[in-house]
């Protein structure tokens, strides 16, 4: 199937750098992709692979504001953590771009220009939800509201992420500022509309018609896209961090995110080489978009019909989405810190990336969502890597060390255990090829581990320390065919498990090997291999995933809505009134003898110095509290506490916890005041 190309381009999704990766990113998206473009590599097809940090949009804006910092910076502390992480991880882009550089504002500033004067946008003014404390229109995610599909109470402007219907803005019912609460106001504003419209009989033809072998999740959600009826989308916004909308005379607004986004993959291949419109405007080229599934309609549709319009782009070829991960049962968010985030996996399991490689391509998301546990995690670890594929190495390498110090020995005389044994190395490498190219990772994974099940069934069957004594000619044809099974596996592994592949190279004594070498024979006779081989593998103990999942029940702690106490019953303006409460000051304070709690505090309260007993002295040294203002209750009925008369109460405030707080003018204010 990609016989009738020249060349491949892949693109990953650019991730927000609004946070770090998460494990969730990594099996939807980048170890996907990672395995098939290490795969086309390893046969020496023309490929690169391009991506790069999104660094627009309104997630980076909220999260700066919050910060009280330039959105620059926020981008900029997600883009090094993710540039990072990425590689440490092995995954292996020609380039990792971001869309906040100079090349990238040029070239989608150029792109819509290009669209601009060729008349492909409608010019629309409309009223749209402004702030109007914030002197801000709010688009996108400064908007929530619900849902008008499903019902789902806080949907964002630009997407419901409970039902996955795109949005716009105006749409929701009962909108609230993000930024201030505020209920909106419409206000008029001008836009730029691409008219998917337009193009809809285009996009019908192209997927519905054409695209029949995309994988059924996205097609389906296309088709019903499509189906539903296409509409104008604005692809600019009100907003000052972005790509400046390149039109004379037009300030403050910027391209949407979605709009300069994918642009993103053709100036991160213009930065790559000065080959690129070779990957972007050549009808033998490929072009493959790996995404998650909340993606597609971008990918499919939007981007498509921008590409479409503009006239010197070639179209994707195909759209490999995937559904989501979730985690212990419950979906990802990087809001809530329910994530495996990979920089913090990279600390907690170090030299361990293949264990993770491995088991989110096992359990990967590609038909349906998926969920990852730590306990599936420690026992494919355990079960899978160790005892299967890191035994049949280890004894192949350690019996031929014993036997023959690690020198290949020759092959005799076949028996058909030995036959088939050598015959399941080309079938299963035509299974995992077949499995790759359709972007069936997991059957791919599992097609290669079958073939460390045959050697270790072969190596059970064939019993060749129980052999050595009676018939050694048989042995060194048995040990033979394992050691050409290792150095296979070394190859075929090398897409999902780069490290694992490049240590049994390393055992082996060879030169790392691409994907043709793989099928029969490697390791020629008498070759030398390493005396003595380190483990592949360590087992993962209960204690390191209790840790684990210890950090993730703190995270459920963490996330439970505080223990507030319930209102109490109402009551009348009069009865507040009735309440004196005024400022007054500390002026002395002492332990009430034989109690634990009491303080015995003399108060200067405007009106008159006056004596209150408190049990606060469990959270306060009468030393530490002298000069202090506080609230007063004055006008409550005194009371002999311990023998001594209260005349008032000191307002406090009780955190959950029991600790107490004096209730303060947040300034110093007279003696007396009275607060109402
Ligand atoms: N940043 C987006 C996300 O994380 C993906 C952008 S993909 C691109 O959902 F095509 F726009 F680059
Ligand atoms: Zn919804």
């Amino acid at each position: 199937m990609d016989n009738q190309f020249k060349r491949t381009l892949v693109t990953t999704a650019l991730p927000y750098a609004n946070g770090p990766i998460h494990i969730g990113h990594l099996a939807g998206v980048y170890i996907p992709a990672d395995i098939y473009v290490r795969y086309f590599r390893s046969k020496k097809k023309d490929i690169l692979w391009v991506c790069g940090s999104d660094e627009h949009g309104v997630p980076i804006t909220l999260k700066a504001r919050k910060e009280g910092v330039e959105p620059q910076v926020i981008v900029d502390r997600y883009h090094e953590i993710i540039k990072k992480s990425f590689a440490e991880f092995g995954v292996s882009f020609d380039i990792y771009s971001r869309t906040s550089n100079k090349i990238h504002h040029e070239t989608a500033a150029g792109f819509f220009k290009k669209l601009h004067d060729d008349n492909q946008f409608i010019e629309k003014t409309s009223e749209q939800l402004y702030d109007e404390q914030e002197k801000q229109f709010l688009a996108d995610r400064y908007v929530t509201g619900t849902c008008p599909h499903c019902g789902y109470d806080k949907a964002y402007g630009d997407q419901c992420e409970k039902c996955g219907t795109s949005l716009s803005a105006k749409d929701l019912i009962n909108p609230q500022s993000s930024i201030s609460g505020n209920k909106p106001v419409l206000k008029e504003t001008k836009h730029w509309y691409l008219p998917l419209d337009k193009h809809e009989p285009f996009l019908r033809q192209w997927i519905i018609e054409e695209h029949k072998e995309w994988k059924s999740n996205v097609y389906g959600q296309c088709k019903s896209w499509i189906d539903l009826g296409l509409q104008a989308r604005a692809v600019s916004r009100d907003l000052n961090w972005g790509v400046p909308v390149p039109v004379e005379g037009v300030d403050k607004k910027v391209l949407y995110v979605w709009f300069d986004a994918p642009i993103g993959y053709i100036s991160a291949t213009k930065e790559l080489t000065p080959d690129w419109e070779l990957y972007w405007k050549n009808k033998e080229t490929r072009l493959l978009h790996f995404i998650g599934k909340d993606n597609i309609v971008f990918h499919c549709i939007i981007f498509p019909a921008m590409l479409k319009a503009h006239g010197d782009y070639i179209l994707p070829d195909n759209v490999p989405a995937n559904e989501f991960l979730n985690l212990e049962g419950d979906k990802i968010s990087t809001s809530r810190n329910w994530a495996v985030w990979l920089h913090e996996y990279l600390e907690d399991f170090k030299d361990q990336q293949d264990v993770l490689r491995y088991t989110l391509t096992a359990n990967a998301p590609e038909t349906s969502d998926n969920d990852f546990t730590w306990k599936n995690f420690q026992a494919r670890n355990n079960n899978e890597l160790v005892a299967v594929l890191g035994n049949f190495i280890n004894r192949t390498l350690v019996l031929s060390n014993k036997y023959y110090g690690g020198k290949v020995p020759a092959r005799g005389e076949l028996t058909e255990q030995d036959k088939d044994a050598l015959a399941g190395i080309p079938a299963l490498k035509a299974e995992i090829e077949k499995n790759l190219e359709q972007f069936r990772f997991r059957e791919a994974l599992k097609q290669v581990m079958n073939l460390a099940r045959l050697g270790n069934k072969y190596l059970a069957e064939t019993e060749p320390w129980k052999l050595f004594k009676e018939n050694p000619a048989s042995v060194e044809t048995i040990m033979n065919i394992n050691l050409q099974i290792t150095a296979n596996l070394a190859i075929l592994i090398e897409p999902f498990m780069p490290f694992t592949s490049a240590k049994i190279f390393d055992f082996l004594q060879i030169d790392a090997l691409t994907w043709e070498k793989a099928g029969g024979d490697i390791l020629v006779d008498g070759h030398q291999i390493i005396k003595k081989a380190g483990l592949l593998f360590a087992k993962i103990e209960d204690e390191q995933i209790q840790a684990q999942v210890d950090k993730l029940e703190q995270t459920k702690i963490d996330n439970q809505p505080k223990n507030v106490k319930p209102m109490k019953d109402a009551i009348s303006f009069d009865d507040f009134q009735k309440m004196d409460i005024r400022v007054g000051t500390i002026l002395e304070a002492q332990k009430v003898p034989k109690t634990k709690k009491l303080l015995q505090i003399k108060i200067d309260t405007g009106i008159d110095q006056r004596t209150v007993v408190s049990g606060i002295a469990e959270y306060f040294k009468p030393e530490d509290i002298i000069g202090k203002q506080v609230s007063v209750l004055v006008n409550l009925d005194p009371r002999k506490i311990k023998g001594i008369e209260s005349q008032g109460m000191i307002l406090m405030a009780e955190n959950e916890d029991g600790s107490l707080y004096f209730i303060q003018p947040n300034d110093k204010v007279e003696n007396g005041s009275s607060v109402s």
